[in-house]
């Protein structure tokens, strides 16, 4: 339409549209995995943040193929999980600690004292306590190089569900009812889904050095469209990473099918 802005103007964060999940997640692998190398080479860490979800499930593939077919070494990467369920134990068959060994910690050269995962398990009266002390131990490795994260349906990030200020750190949450009910397949009913978590905070996730959002398919096609093109709202909680200076969001085609640029061609198709 003649006058009218490119659609790519709408968007207010940095869009890959990748050919397919597994695509894109081979390419996020060589990135961490050129970071790993890079700070080996020098002697240092390098500190990743770490999403659960199905999402990540090819990057962990692929991490694993690297180091098993490539040499890639985890010995000098540190590792800071986003969340965790509140009140699951470690080997519940959800658990997002189960979930990281099972994908990746149990495949790899990492050692425990390098993966952090937030614990579900911490009394509530020292919960406030051991969030404070999660946040600390990022500092101390240094901060997050790089933090990957997923997105929910309600815009969430890590369990940062709407509302989740800005500036929120590592906390105990509640989680909103349509997180609960996208979880209850994988759990036996959804009165088994946990109510609460314990996620890092939207200000935690915005001091990382760089920051790459993943999602596909269709499902998730409205809320990335919100999240990139509207403005940025605690009420869509993936919005407020356009605030940002270093952030990538990764696409397959169905979950950027109702990004404008988009929508616009299809608007002339018959
Ligand atoms: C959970 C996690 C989020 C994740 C989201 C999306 O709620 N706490 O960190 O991003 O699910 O999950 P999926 O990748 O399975 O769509």
């Amino acid at each position: 339409m003649r006058g009218r802005a490119p659609a790519r103007e709408v968007e207010r964060l940095p869009v890959e549209v990748h050919v397919s999940a597994e695509a894109a997640s081979r390419e996020l692998a060589a990135e961490i995995a050129a970071l790993m190398r890079a700070r080996a080479a020098v002697g240092r860490m390098a500190v990743v943040g770490l999403p659960t979800g199905s999402s990540p499930v090819f990057l962990y593939r692929e991490l694993v193929r690297l180091h098993r077919e490539d040499g890639l070494s985890f010995a000098n990467l540190v590792t800071f999980n986003l969340d965790e369920y509140y009140g699951l134990p470690r080997e519940h068959p959800q658990s997002y600690w189960r979930f990281m060994h099972e994908h990746l910690f149990l495949h790899v050269d990492s050692r425990a004292e390098q993966v952090h995962i937030p614990d579900g398990n911490v009394p509530r009266a020292r919960v406030e306590e051991w969030c404070r002390d999660y946040e600390r131990r990022i500092v101390a490795a240094g901060g997050i190089d790089l933090q990957v994260l997923g997105i929910g349906r309600t815009g969430h990030i890590g369990f940062n569900e709407p509302g989740s200020a800005r500036n929120s750190r590592t906390r105990l949450v509640t989680l909103d009812a349509l997180t609960r009910r996208d979880a209850a397949r994988h759990f036996p009913s959804e009165t088994s889904v946990p109510c609460h978590a314990i996620t890092m905070g939207v200000g935690t996730i915005l001091e990382a050095g760089k920051i790459v959002l993943l999602a596909w398919g269709d499902a998730k096609a409205s809320i990335v469209a919100g999240a990139v093109e509207g403005g940025a709202t605690e009420k869509l909680p993936a919005s407020l990473l356009q605030g940002h200076p270093d952030v990538r969001v990764l696409l397959d085609r169905s979950a950027a099918a109702e990004l404008t640029r988009y929508r616009d061609s299809r608007a002339g198709e018959r």
